[in-house]
């Protein structure tokens, strides 16, 4: 049994669709969310700035003494699984368990696979999920960047453009199954199921994480106390104090403790 929390980090507010679900399954661990939004949106970085902000993230969190951490970014699962796999504590990404779950499925159909532009350009994801039936790769630039400003509504304009413009393709070669690859997704789920219809799956990386690592981890035991969220950002706390709560469906009981970004770069 290990008292520790558990960490997880993301680019920003994606990283919460995880701590979500890791707050559902598991409402008894003490969870540390590193959102590093100053330097989001991730997904269309070049590699060696991604792979020196996953090492960033990972000390960030190894230093907060957590017992394990998620990296629930599947760009960052994309670009550096060697650095997870490296990490002093056991650290997980996105794409295996999403493999896992999708093979999970009776019958997946053609599957659609979005994410960001370093996700699809890596080639990871999608060899991570190679099942019987065809994956089609999509890049959705706008998404995460969208979401970060706070456009997650069903009916917002600017995002419903964004959707048609990148799903009209899945939806034309008839997707059975649709990934979501970017966490950040998980955030705009009702506009995308209205998009597709309620016959496509929809398959989110992020809670397929959480579930995995609910399976392995060492927890803590039972109390019956509801477990403490710590949220750090090197954005604006302001910013992410005021949608956390919305996307968390629950409010933040200690306020968020901003990061310096040069603090973080030296
Ligand atoms: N949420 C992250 C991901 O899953 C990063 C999105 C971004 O910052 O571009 O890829």
């Amino acid at each position: 049994m290990d008292a520790r929390p558990i960490g997880v980090f993301d680019s920003g507010f994606g990283g919460l669709t995880a701590v979500r679900a890791l707050r559902a399954l598991l409402p008894e661990e003490d969870i540390v969310f590193f959102a590093d939004a100053g330097h989001a949106p991730y997904g269309g970085r070049p590699i060696e700035e991604l792979r020196r902000f996953s090492v960033n993230n990972l000390s960030f969190l190894t230093a907060h003494g957590v017992k394990a951490i998620l990296a629930a970014c599947g760009t960052v699962s994309s670009v550096a699984p060697d650095l997870l796999a490296a990490s002093e504590i056991p650290a997980i990404g996105v794409l295996n368990a999403t493999a896992e779950a999708l093979h999970r499925l009776p019958d997946t159909g053609p599957v659609g696979l979005i994410a960001t532009e370093a996700t699809i350009r890596s080639g990871r994801f999608a060899a991570a999920l190679a099942c019987e039936h065809e994956v089609i790769p999509v890049a959705c630039p706008l998404f995460a960047p969208l979401v970060e400003q706070g456009h997650t509504r069903r009916d917002d304009p600017q995002l419903l453009a964004a959707i048609d413009s990148y799903l009209r393709p899945l939806r034309d070669a008839g997707i059975r199954t649709l990934v979501l690859g970017c966490t950040h997704y998980g955030l705009i789920d009702d506009a995308l199921r209205d998009y597709l219809g309620a016959d496509v799956a929809i398959l989110e990386a992020s809670r397929c994480a959480a579930e995995q690592l609910c399976e392995q981890l060492d927890r803590k035991a039972p109390s019956g106390k509801r477990g403490t969220l710590r949220c750090y950002t090197t954005g604006e706390s302001a910013v992410f104090a005021h949608y956390a709560p919305l996307f968390l469906g629950e409010d933040l009981q200690q306020p968020v403790t901003p990061v310096p970004l040069t603090e973080r770069e030296n």
